[in-house]
């Protein structure tokens, strides 16, 4: 088995590599005088499972994710795994408006004109996996984040919005504490309105927990909201950190602790998913 790292995911990759004691083929990457991206496969993978580990969160990042996928097909490989730990565009997975693309079952088509099957993490609407026709996997970051808070000495579990109910319900369940989630009302494409529970939140130590943190704007207001209320630790954790603008710059001044995992590779990734990833394929192909 040989794995393929896009530049976006590097230390996942070697994660994989070293759980199945398999090998990261090189990769070449220059740009032509036009600074369109060229790339190459450095090993030969005729005939090898391969794993193309990457994310898809920027442009630039789906074109390489796309022509490693065709740089490999092109070697006649036995099997083609799409491992993106990030699964970017996923916040349009529906047309809001008339006019609008369906972002996420664009890039979920063309890698299912490579792939075999796709290993995901933590998608933002499980409705993408509808857009596939080969085996779509989304896997659910509970344990890694669970080992990572149990001696915190955390009170309770706090999702920023009813969406992500369901997640910190299953965190809380594991630590044995009530779980809340914040009543957000989107008022226009500018303001949200947020409604914290009615609790004693004096001296607790809180876990804000969300799917994705991009410009912060969420993760800081429930923040701001919390410690108004008296709350003592804040401890903010998301799956995947974006940090659009470097808003982790911010949300640092508001929390006692910013976490994420290592889908998107940033110096708060305290948790890694290569585990859970790893068990998900060892279900899915002989290794
Ligand atoms: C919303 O549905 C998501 O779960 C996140 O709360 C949201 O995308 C975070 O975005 P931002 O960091 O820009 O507030």
């Amino acid at each position: 088995m040989y794995i393929v790292p896009s530049s976006t995911a590097y230390n996942v990759s070697r994660k994989l590599a070293s759980i199945f004691s398999c090998n990261v083929s090189g990769v070449v990457r220059k740009r032509f005088p036009d600074n369109e991206m060229y790339l190459k496969i450095i090993d030969d993978v005729n005939g090898e499972d391969v794993l193309l580990v990457g994310n898809t969160r920027s442009d630039s990042d789906i074109v390489e994710y796309l022509l490693l996928l065709d740089a490999i097909k092109e070697e006649d490989p036995k099997s083609i795994t799409a491992v993106v730990p990030f699964f970017g565009y996923a916040r349009q997975h529906m047309r809001y408006n008339n006019g609008e693309p369906v972002s996420s079952k664009v890039f979920t088509k063309a890698i299912n004109q490579y792939a075999d099957r796709i290993i995901t993490v933590e998608l933002h609407n499980e409705q993408t996996l509808d857009y596939s026709d080969i085996p779509f996997t989304n896997i659910k970051i509970i344990n890694p984040i669970y080992n990572y808070f149990k001696n915190k000495n955390i009170d309770f579990v706090m999702s920023p919005d009813d969406g992500g109910y369901e997640r910190v319900k299953l965190m809380a369940a594991k630590l044995g504490i009530p779980a809340y989630y914040i009543d957000k009302k989107r008022i226009d494409s500018t303001t949200v309105k947020m409604i914290l529970p009615e609790e004693d939140y004096g001296d607790k130590n809180i876990l804000l927990l969300d799917d994705i943190i991009s410009t912060g704007g969420t993760i800081m207001k429930a923040s701001n909201m919390l410690r108004r209320s008296g709350a003592k630790n804040i401890y903010a954790c998301a799956i995947h950190g974006v940090f659009a603008n470097n808003s982790n710059e911010k949300i640092e001044k508001y929390v006692n602790e910013l976490a994420v995992t290592d889908t998107i590779e940033t110096k708060y990734s305290n948790i890694t998913v290569a585990d859970e990833i790893a068990a998900s394929l060892k279900s899915k192909i002989s290794i």
